[in-house]
C-alpha cells in the first residue's frame, strides 16, 4: 500500500476514534462503528457480534448491507465471525465460499451474499468481547493483509468504547432507578386541609421563579419534602437537587461541603474539591437546619445570596453559580435574631418567600390519606399483601397529637405493618402510646366533674357521661362516628345518649 493512503487511512482512524469515544448511547456507538469501518474499508457490508456472557451467544448485534441493520443470535463459535470472536485471531478471505468456517446462515436470512471477509476480534486488553467484519471489498485487489492489520486495530479501539459505553451506561440506569426510589421516598401528599393545601399553592407559585423560600415549621412536618417538590415544578427539574444539612458538620467541615476546597487548604485536604454550589449547577440547593448556622458561615452564605460569588476554601478565585436557595429551620429566627444568634440582613435575604408547615396535629383530617400512602409504601417495601387499617386503629391515628409530626406517623406505620397479623391493622398494631385515646392538653378539655359534695349517683354518672362524650368530641374533632369509636359505641347509640343527656 502507497504511503499517502496509509497516511490518509491513520488520520481518519484518528478522527474515527474521536468519533467513538464522544458517543455514550450504545445503540448510537453500534451504528457509528459500522459507519466508520465501512468507509474505512470502501466495503458493501459489515457487522459486528457481541460475545453475551450469560448465554454463551453471540449477540450478532448488526448488519449493514446498503441500509439493512438486523440483529440476531448466532451460537458462540458459528460461523467465520463467531470463530475470530472465539479464538481472537483474524482472518481475511476473498473467496469465504472456500472457507470451511463460512456459515452461509447470515446470508441466508439477510438475502446478502457474501464473497470477500475481512474479520478481527474486539479486544479490550486481553480480553475478547466479540468481532467485527467487513465484507464485500470494492477494492478489484481484495482485501489485503494491511487491511487487515488496520480492522485488527480498529477492533481495539471500537471495543474501548463499547466497553466505556455499556459501563456509563449501566451506571446511568441504575443511577435512574435510584432517583426514582428517591423520589418515589420524597412523594409529597397533600391532603385535604385547607391549611396544608394553601401551604402548597405557595410552593406551586414560587416553583416557576428563581425566588429564594424559606420553609418553616416543626420538625417532621415536611419541610424536605416540599423543598424537593418546588424543585421538581420548577424549570431546573432536569439539574441537580443538592441537600445540606447545617448541623450535621463542624462549621470548618461545612464551609468545604458548602464552597469547596483548593488542594492543600488544610490538613488533608489532598486534591482539590467542589463544593455543594458547584454540584448544584443550574439546579437547587437546600439548606436544612439553617438557623443552626455558624457566624462565619452565615457571613458567607449572605455572599452567595447577595453576588452569586464564593470563594472555595484556600482559594482566591471567585466562582459564580447559577443556583437556587431553597432553605428549611424549626426554630423561630425572628427569636434568634433578638438574641443575636441569626444575622438580621441574612434573614431578610432568605426570606423572601416564607412558606410555614402546619403541624400535623393542626391537621388531623389529612391522617387518612398519609397513613394510606405509608401503608402502601411499606406493604411494598416490606413485601407484605396489601393491608387495611380498620376503623378503631384509624381513630387512634386521628386522635394522637403527634409531636414527631408526619415523620412519627410515617414511623408509627411502618412498625404497624412489620407487627400486624392479620391482613387488618388494629390498635394492638399500634405503639403503646397510641393505644389510649389521648388525654393531652387537659386545660383545654372539659373538666371532669369533681365536685366538693356528694351528689346522686345517677346525676354524677350523667355528669360523667356528658364530660367524657364531650371530650370524645373534640379529640374527634366533632366527628360523631370517631367519636363513638374512640367510646367503644356504635354511633346509633351514641347519637342517642346524647339526646338522653342533652348533647348537642
Ligand atoms: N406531606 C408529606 N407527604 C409525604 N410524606 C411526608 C410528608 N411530610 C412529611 N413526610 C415524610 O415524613 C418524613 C419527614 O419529612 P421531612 O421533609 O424530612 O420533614 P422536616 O424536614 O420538616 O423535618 C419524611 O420521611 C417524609 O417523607
Ligand atoms: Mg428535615
Amino acid at each position: 500500500m502507497d504511503a499517502q493512503l496509509a497516511h490518509a487511512r491513520l488520520t481518519r482512524l484518528v478522527e474515527i476514534n474521536q468519533l467513538l469515544m464522544n458517543t455514550m448511547d450504545p445503540n448510537e456507538l453500534l451504528q457509528a462503528i459500522l459507519a466508520s469501518a465501512l468507509q474505512l474499508f470502501s466495503a458493501a457490508g459489515c457487522s459486528i457480534a457481541l460475545i453475551d456472557d450469560t448465554a454463551q451467544q453471540l449477540r450478532f448485534a448488526f448488519v449493514l448491507g446498503g441500509a439493512r441493520v438486523e440483529e440476531f443470535r448466532i451460537r458462540l463459535g458459528q460461523g467465520l465471525i463467531g470463530w475470530v470472536a472465539q479464538t481472537g485471531q483474524g482472518v481475511v478471505s476473498n473467496d469465504v465460499t472456500q472457507d470451511p468456517r463460512f456459515f452461509g446462515n447470515v446470508d441466508r436470512r439477510t438475502g446478502f451474499r457474501t464473497k470477500s471477509v475481512l474479520c478481527a476480534p474486539l479486544k479490550q486488553g486481553d480480553e475478547i468481547i466479540g468481532a467485527i467484519e467487513v465484507l464485500n471489498t470494492t477494492d478489484p485487489q481484495g482485501f489485503t493483509p494491511e487491511d487487515l492489520q488496520l480492522l485488527m486495530a480498529f477492533g481495539g479501539l471500537a471495543a474501548t468504547a463499547i466497553t466505556r459505553a455499556a459501563t456509563f451506561s449501566t451506571v446511568q440506569n441504575s443511577q435512574r432507578a435510584l432517583q426514582e426510589i428517591v423520589q418515589d421516598r420524597y412523594r409529597l401528599v397533600v391532603g385535604t386541609s385547607s391549611a396544608m393545601q394553601e401551604a402548597i399553592r405557595l410552593a406551586r407559585t414560587v416553583a416557576a421563579t428563581h425566588t429564594t423560600v424559606l420553609l418553616l415549621g416543626e420538625s417532621g412536618t415536611g419541610k424536605e419534602v416540599v423543598a424537593r417538590a418546588i424543585h421538581q415544578w420548577s424549570p431546573r427539574a432536569e439539574c441537580p437537587f443538592v441537600a445540606v444539612n447545617c448541623v450535621a458538620l463542624t462549621p470548618e467541615l461545612l464551609e468545604s461541603e458548602l464552597f469547596g476546597h483548593e488542594k492543600g487548604a488544610f490538613t488533608g485536604a489532598i486534591a482539590q474539591k467542589k463544593g455543594k454550589f458547584e454540584l448544584a449547577e443550574g439546579g437547587t440547593i437546600f439548606l436544612d437546619e439553617v438557623g443552626d448556622l455558624a457566624p462565619t458561615l452565615q457571613a458567607k452564605l449572605l455572599r452567595v445570596l447577595q453576588e452569586k460569588e464564593f470563594q472555595r476554601v484556600g482559594g482566591v478565585r471567585d466562582i459564580r453559580v447559577n443556583v437556587r436557595i431553597l432553605a428549611a429551620t424549626n426554630r423561630d429566627l425572628q427569636k434568634a435574631m433578638q438574641s443575636g444568634t441569626f444575622r438580621e440582613d441574612l434573614y431578610y435575604r432568605l426570606n423572601v418567600v416564607s412558606i410555614t408547615l402546619p403541624a400535623l396535629r393542626e391537621r388531623a383530617q389529612d391522617i387518612p390519606v398519609l397513613a394510606q400512602h405509608f401503608l402502601a409504601r411499606y406493604c411494598q417495601e416490606l413485601k407484605r399483601a396489601p393491608l387495611s387499617i380498620d376503623e378503631q386503629a384509624m381513630a387512634l391515628l386521628q386522635a394522637h397529637p403527634w409531636p414527631g409530626n408526619v415523620r412519627e406517623l410515617q414511623n408509627a406505620i411502618e412498625r404497624a405493618v412489620v407487627f400486624a397479623a392479620g391482613p387488618r391493622i388494629t390498635p394492638a398494631d399500634l405503639p403503646v402510646q397510641l393505644q389510649q385515646p389521648s388525654l393531652r392538653s387537659p386545660q383545654t378539655l372539659p373538666p371532669l366533674p369533681f365536685t366538693d359534695h356528694i351528689p346522686p349517683l345517677m346525676t354524677a354518672v350523667n355528669e360523667f357521661k356528658r364530660a367524657l362524650i364531650r371530650r370524645a368530641l373534640q379529640v374527634a374533632q366533632g366527628n360523631q362516628t370517631r367519636a363513638a369509636t374512640l367510646l367503644g359505641l356504635r354511633q346509633a347509640n351514641l347519637s342517642r345518649m346524647m339526646k338522653t343527656l342533652g348533647i348537642r
